[in-house]
Order: structure tokens, then sequence, then C-alpha cells
């Protein structure tokens, strides 16, 4: 069911909500300071919407971070983080991933935003708290906000 009903969407391309609901049955689930989560019911996929251009900008920030982290070696230690990714609208800051359990406390964030840091020697930056960190069905953790994250070397 998930890959038919992301086939139609990526013919589709939706930019909104209004747009999505469409084609599919949406479910809202949490926000932050630039986006807007929704499971797409019958499927294992979320979406997030942007608000405004600086939500979309935070999106695009995200999607050069995502194909860095699955193009660029030194990125690719993140790899393992990176939930499934079903498609993307770099103009429209429109994003569908795999969903995820966001069952992890603040402090087993920190701990992970410690490691993320420490991968980077000369110091490394990410926006690692519980909001953005939750477990896949298989208990692995999967950081779900890459729109911040990078280093020095
Ligand atoms: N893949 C996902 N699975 C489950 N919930 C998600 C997922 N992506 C986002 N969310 C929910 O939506 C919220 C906002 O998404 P996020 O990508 O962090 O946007 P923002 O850039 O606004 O912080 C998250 O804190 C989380 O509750
Ligand atoms: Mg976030």
């Amino acid at each position: 069911m998930t890959e038919q009903i992301i086939k139609k969407i990526k013919t589709v391309r939706p930019v909104n909500v209004t747009q999505l609901r469409r084609i599919c049955k949406l479910k809202r689930m949490g926000s932050g300071a630039f986006r807007r989560a929704y499971s797409i019911i019958k499927t294992d996929a979320i979406v997030k919407f942007s608000f405004g251009a600086d939500g979309i900008s935070h999106t695009q920030d995200e999607i050069k971070n995502i194909r860095k982290i699955k193009t660029v070696k030194r990125f690719q230690r993140f790899k393992k983080y990176l939930p499934k990714i079903y498609y993307w609208d770099e103009t429209y800051g429109v994003i569908i991933m795999e969903q995820i359990q966001m069952n992890v406390t603040e402090d087993q964030a920190s701990k992970i935003k410690a490691k993320f840091e420490k991968m980077f020697p000369k110091g490394g930056f990410t926006d690692l708290h519980k909001r953005n960190v939750g477990r896949n069905k298989k208990g692995q953790i999967k950081v779900i906000d890459f729109g911040v994250i990078g280093g020095q070397e």
C-alpha cells in the first residue's frame, strides 16, 4: 500500500495538505518551528509540510543534508540514523519519510547528541533533542529532523 500511494504522490506532486488530502487520508501528528507532520493512513510513511519561506529553507537544508549522507563519505556516519526517505519536493519543502515512534527520553537524546558531535573532531553541530529523534519498528534510533547537522573536519 505504501508503494502505491507514494507512486501516486510522485505523479501528483502535492504542495500542501489540501492537495494531498485529495489523494489519501492524513492524520495530524507533531509539529515544530518549521514543519507540521501528518501520518499517511494505510502506509508506514509521514509527510512534512513547511511553514512559509523559513520552513521551506529549513527543509531545503534537510534535503541537502540527506543527500550528503547518501553520497558524501564523511557524512556516511549518519546513515544508520536516517529513516527511509520516500519522496521530497525541494521547491515547496515537502518531505515524506518512514514514520518513527517518538519515544526517546531527553536524557537518551542528549547522549545521542553528544555522540553525533564527537563524530566531527573539530566540533559538530546538531539540533538533537527528544522531538527530533525516535525509534523505528525494529527499535533502531532514527533522527527525523536533519535540518541542522554537520561539523568541521
Ligand atoms: N518521521 C517521523 N515520524 C514521526 N513523527 C515525525 C516524523 N517527522 C516529524 N515528526 C513529528 O513532527 C514534528 C516536527 O517535525 P520536524 O521535522 O522536527 O520539524 P521542525 O523542523 O519544525 O522541527 C516532530 O517533532 C515529530 O513530532
Ligand atoms: Mg524538529
